[in-house]
């Protein structure tokens, strides 16, 4: 497995597993398949309500724990110094690890929802800082942070974010804050790789996965991970699971890369970091 290695030195393959949505039992099934088919990043969150499924999948699975990249993020209704700790807490307690590896703020804190949002961003931050300090996580990152949060962010931190988690998809990938992170030494990370379903039926991507012989799907996670953007792609079936992992027997050409860069915006889920909790 291709793997990146962060600004902290530690190392997370470029293809994980993402567990919206795969709750109780198919959480359980779904993270025991992964495993078995190879992946070892697995992304959960505690607003998904199935930390409890994941970390039964992990101990079901029968891999060694350090051979598994697990991330879980700290929601944004309970931001903070004393409330992201707690938060911690309840995640590891859920998950029923000693240690999370990638720790992300899930949404920052707004100037629509809080009046010091930058304030409480670096105490959210801080309390990450520490935890991380004790050993209790080993990256720290952020997710669907815009370059104004992130600058904000670092008048204060000791630590500069490992990763950001955002919206990045054939037809929104935010090109100019992925530069931005890349530059900064921020790794990016997609979410919802495939617009939860919308990229299919595209013809661009129709016509260059059959020239490739491949599918829509494996167009769309090759195209993120030759931006240097680790990709986490949600399926509950073993098929999918096992197309989505298989990206390394072929490679997309340049024009290919700026035919997909280029498409017009299509699939954007319209949460935005600076109005949640409304969509445009
Ligand atoms: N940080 C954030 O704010 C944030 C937001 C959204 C998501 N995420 C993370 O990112 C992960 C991925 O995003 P996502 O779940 O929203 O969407 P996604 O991965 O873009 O799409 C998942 C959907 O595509 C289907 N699918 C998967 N592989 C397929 C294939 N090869 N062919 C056809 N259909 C396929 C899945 O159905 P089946 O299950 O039936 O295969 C599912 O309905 C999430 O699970 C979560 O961990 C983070």
């Amino acid at each position: 497995m291709q793997e990146i290695i962060l600004n902290d030195n530690q190392k997370i393959p470029v293809i994980g597993f993402g567990t919206y949505k795969a709750k109780a039992q198919v959480g359980v099934q779904s993270v025991i398949d992964a495993l078995s088919n190879g992946y070892r990043l697995i992304d959960t969150a505690a607003i998904y309500e199935n930390e409890e499924a994941v970390g039964k999948g992990i101990r079901a699975s029968g891999i060694p724990r350090d051979q598994i990249v697990v991330t879980t993020k700290v929601w944004r209704e309970v931001l903070g110094f004393k409330q992201t700790k707690a938060a911690f807490n309840k995640s590891l307690g859920r998950l029923k690890l000693d240690y999370i590896d990638l720790y992300l703020i899930h949404w920052p804190a707004n100037a629509r929802n809080y009046k010091n949002w930058q304030q409480i961003n670096a105490d959210t931050w801080r309390a990450m800082e520490e935890l991380q300090a004790e050993g209790k996580i080993r990256s720290i990152g952020v997710s669907n942070f815009w370059k104004e949060h992130l600058k904000a962010l670092f008048q204060t931190a000791q630590v500069i974010p490992a990763v950001n988690q955002i919206e990045f998809h054939p037809g929104y990938w935010q090109p100019e804050l992925t530069e931005f992170c890349q530059l900064q030494g921020i790794v990016v990370e997609s979410w919802s790789p495939l617009a939860r379903g919308g990229v299919f039926g595209n013809e661009v991507l129709e016509s260059i996965a059959n020239r490739q012989g491949k599918s829509i799907a494996q167009v769309c996670l090759r195209w993120v991970i030759q931006h240097d953007v680790i990709v986490i792609p949600k399926s509950t079936s073993t098929k999918r699971m096992e197309e989505n992992i298989s990206l390394f027997d072929f490679e997309l050409s340049d024009e290919e890369m700026k035919q997909i860069d280029d498409l017009p915006e299509f699939g954007f889920s319209g949460e935005l970091p600076n109005i949640w909790p409304d969509r445009i």
